[in-house]
């Protein structure tokens, strides 16, 4: 099995769907400002808020939709979670980390990957070429994501964290 291939068991291994949902299901009821004081509240962009949750020797990340992401509007979210369901399935593409989307109602929308490290600088150059790839490979699904790729590691498994300006090419 190669590192990949294992990543990928090791987190529906520790995917705990019910857990998981009620985690977000809590974060839901607290305003974003009162998120940033949670105990597991690893960082934050423009449009999601990024969560810890310890999952049986993986740590994942919950990242959950901000307002400013859920008022992109009805179609616009169906359209980005369409997106990242293709993205998401697309296989032997490197970059694109086992994924699973949580949507509880309109407003919560969570994604839930495994939680990364900085990549080691070492791996920079190698890292930049697989971001072309993948560009490459989601470019062949009709896919762009339309952001610079933020890329952390696991145990040496590089993968892109930031999903939220995934579209389709129109
Ligand atoms: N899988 C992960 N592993 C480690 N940290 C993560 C992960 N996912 C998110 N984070 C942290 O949460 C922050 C916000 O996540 P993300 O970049 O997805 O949000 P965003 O709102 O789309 O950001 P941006 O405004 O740059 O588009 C990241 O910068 C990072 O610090
Ligand atoms: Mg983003």
């Amino acid at each position: 099995m190669n590192r990949e291939t294992h990543l990928r068991s090791r987190f529906y291994n520790v995917f705990d769907s019910a857990a998981l949902t009620s985690f977000v299901a809590r974060l839901s009821e607290m305003s974003e400002e009162a998120r940033r004081g949670h105990t597991k509240f690893i960082g934050e962009g423009a449009h999601f808020q990024s969560f810890e949750f310890a999952a049986g020797g993986l740590a994942l990340a919950v990242n959950l939709a901000k307002m400013s992401f859920v008022r992109r509007g009805d179609l616009a979210i169906a359209r980005w979670k369409d997106a990242l369901s293709l993205a998401r399935n697309l296989e032997h593409v490197d970059l694109i980390p086992p994924m699973e989307l949580l949507a509880l109602n309109a407003n919560t929308i969570a994604i839930v990957m495994p939680k990364g490290e900085i990549v080691s600088k070492t791996r920079g150059r190698h890292v930049e070429s697989l971001i072309c790839d993948t560009a490459k490979a989601l470019s062949r699904a009709g896919l762009v994501l339309d952001d610079y790729p933020q890329v952390r590691e696991v145990e040496g498994v590089p993968f892109i964290i930031d999903w939220s300006d995934l579209c389709f090419v129109i």
